[in-house]
């Protein structure tokens, strides 16, 4: 189905060929008073921010660089949360345009052919004691070689999955239409609406990974997302559950199979 930005119940949305970072301006606006909800979608980032202070490679025109701005009530409390609604979004808006063989890696990185495809990074900010939410997706279109290399491959883009190059709108477009559906869901219930699906696309549900925790590393079996989007991680100590951090893929086998 094709599908137009324009199609989308947004107050506005702004088209960059380069920013430093679609987050960052979504953020700069917010504070200046523009109405929510907002995208903000640039075909070149200079400094895109990827999660916990890492950098996300943003070449021109290799990849979706996507901040949708939304002002978020006081009973939306879990943001994490939010974050692994949004990877479930992602994934459906890109099943949706034909890319198949998708997998969700805890908390929130979407894998394609077991490579990670997708990138989201959640800000939230308060202006005027208004609460808000930037939703920063980054989705790999066409990478040049070099960067593949430079992450040792193990990273994807939608050409090598598809094929074919698809337009950046329209995937877009698909991402915010799945977000505005979820983000309405998610503020309607909580997270436990969501963990089956989260279930059924989690690539690494069984096996043995390992989750970095503020430096440290826990190994154990994954056993999916619970019904506030925590990690069940089995360990030997019983089954725990883990709130941040993200999982890595283990290195060694960690003895509980
Ligand atoms: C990750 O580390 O996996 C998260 C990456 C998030 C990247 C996207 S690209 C669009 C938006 N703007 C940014 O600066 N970051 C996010």
């Amino acid at each position: 189905m094709s599908l137009s930005l324009k199609q989308l119940p947004l107050a506005c949305v702004a088209f960059h060929e380069t920013i430093d970072s679609t987050n960052a301006e979504a953020l700069r606006m917010l504070k200046k008073g523009q109405s929510s909800p907002f995208l903000v979608l640039a075909q070149e980032q200079l400094a895109g921010k990827g999660r916990r202070g890492r950098r996300w490679e943003s070449p021109l025109g290799a990849g979706l660089y996507y901040s949708l701005a939304l002002e978020l009530s006081e009973d939306v409390r879990n943001i994490a949360a939010l974050s692994l609604v949004t990877a479930l979004s992602v994934c459906d808006a890109l099943d949706r345009i034909g890319v198949r063989d998708l997998g969700l890696k805890w908390p929130n990185d979407v894998l394609g052919n077991e490579r990670k495809l997708s990138g989201i990074l959640l800000e939230s900010a308060m202006f005027k004691r208004q609460r808000f939410v930037v939703i920063g997706v980054g989705v790999n279109l066409k990478l040049p070689e070099t960067v593949k290399l430079s992450l040792g491959h193990t990273i994807t883009d939608i050409i090598s999955l598809l094929g074919v190059e698809i337009e950046a709108h329209e995937l877009a477009a698909h991402i915010t239409l799945e977000l505005l559906a979820s983000i309405e869901r998610f503020k309607k219930s909580t997270f436990s609406e969501f963990a089956a699906d989260w279930n059924k696309r989690d690539a690494y549900i069984g096996q043995a990974v390992q989750v970095e925790l503020n430096g440290l590393i826990c190994q154990g079996k994954a056993q999916g997302v619970n019904e506030r989007g925590e990690l069940m991680l089995l360990t030997r100590k019983g089954l725990e559950t883990i709130s941040v951090g993200e999982i890595m893929p283990s290195v060694r086998p960690v003895g509980l199979n």
